[in-house]
């Protein structure tokens, strides 16, 4: 139905969303002028004097299909002004303000349980401390489960474009604060950065109980290579999920060693409308799904993708896809199996 009734009132479980793709141009401007800092849309752009002008800027970095054919362009931009956003944030109050506006968003659309990416290396980098980066989330996290009936965790990524030492000191500082923490990732620019290159501090993080993940995007020089580590190397035997991953379409090999190795994996239409050049878009994420692969409707980074959030990235698959309303119970579900919940979360979900 056109009033989207019966996708929103869906209990759903998102998997695969950046906190920092959710800073919204009113978050930026609130925590600016809350810091008395300056914002930027990018390193080297003129300073944003006005909500109207911060609002003009990602205006511009939204997708737009006319510049699609150059997406190495557009993921560049993206990265900068993604990297960019993380500078308005300063204090616990910030990360807390954060990530309860995606909570609430969430709620909204009958989100239950969420996993949460985050990149502390983009934090710690600006002299940001542990305590008030976690603090903050843990707060938010623990308010979210008890006003908004949110439950969540949060996935650690590494910034695969630094080196594996700095992950594996980040991974041991974040220790302290495993209470919120059910998994680890890796994400960012994937060009030349296979996933084995970080297969100790991975190794090591399996052994000590998470979950673990991986970005596999088509931004890379190798994909197919890198979704076959991901799905059957990384830590002896493989990874838990898949992010994105989508060109494993192309190769049933990968289709069949996906499904072999159970490998769930997180789907983001409206990304790959912003960033990618796929014409095939709805074929290929319906040869996985058709292929019996767990693939699950997440928004990734909303912020920068006109607003869509899980529920508006649900739409467009149903769209793409030709899915109806049995396949999107089916895709909640595969969120659900898929997600790392503790079993009784899980049967109180769908
Ligand atoms: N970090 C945030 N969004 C990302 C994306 N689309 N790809 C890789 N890393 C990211
Ligand atoms: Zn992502």
């Amino acid at each position: 139905a056109a009033d989207h009734k019966f996708e929103l009132a869906i209990p759903k479980v998102e998997l695969h969303v950046h906190i920092e793709g959710t800073i919204t141009a009113e978050l930026r401007w609130k925590f600016t002028q809350r810091n008395g800092t300056k914002l930027r849309i990018a390193k080297n752009g003129p300073e944003l004097k006005s909500l109207e002008e911060v609002q003009a800027a990602m205006d511009l970095l939204r997708p737009d299909p006319s510049r699609m054919e150059n997406n190495k362009a557009e993921t560049f931009q993206f990265f900068e002004a993604y990297f960019e956003g993380f500078e308005c944030l300063k204090t616990k109050e910030d990360y807390f303000d954060l990530a309860m506006h995606y909570f609430e968003h969430a709620a909204t659309m009958n989100v239950r349980y969420v996993e949460i990416f985050w990149d502390p290396q983009g934090h710690t980098s600006r002299g940001i401390s542990w305590s008030v980066m976690m603090e903050g989330f843990r707060e938010a996290s623990k308010q979210a489960e008890e006003k908004l009936n949110v439950k969540s965790g949060w996935i650690m990524c590494f910034l695969r474009d630094l080196s594996t030492e700095s992950a594996k000191e980040h991974y041991k500082a974040a220790l302290p604060y495993r209470d919120i923490i059910v998994g680890i990732g890796l994400d960012s620019n994937e060009l030349d950065r296979p996933p084995m290159l970080f297969d100790e501090v991975f190794s090591l993080a399996r052994r000590d109980g998470f979950k673990l993940t991986m970005h596999c995007d088509v931004g890379s020089n190798n994909t197919h290579e890198h979704i076959r580590q991901a799905a059957s190397v990384v830590a002896g035997k493989g990874l838990d999920r898949i992010d994105h991953g989508l060109n494993a379409a192309e190769e049933q090999g990968l289709i069949n060693l996906i499904m072999e190795q159970d490998v769930g994996m997180t789907i983001c239409p409206w990304s790959y409308l912003r960033h990618e050049t796929y014409t095939e878009l709805g074929p290929r994420i319906r040869r996985l799904y058709d292929a019996g692969i767990k693939i699950s409707i997440n928004s990734d980074d909303p912020a920068y993708m006109e607003d869509c959030w899980i529920l508006h990235n649900i739409l467009l698959v149903k769209y793409l896809c030709g899915f109806d309303d049995k396949d999107v119970v089916v895709l909640a579900r595969n969120a659900v199996k898929t997600s790392w919940a503790q079993q009784a979360v899980k049967e109180n979900i769908l």
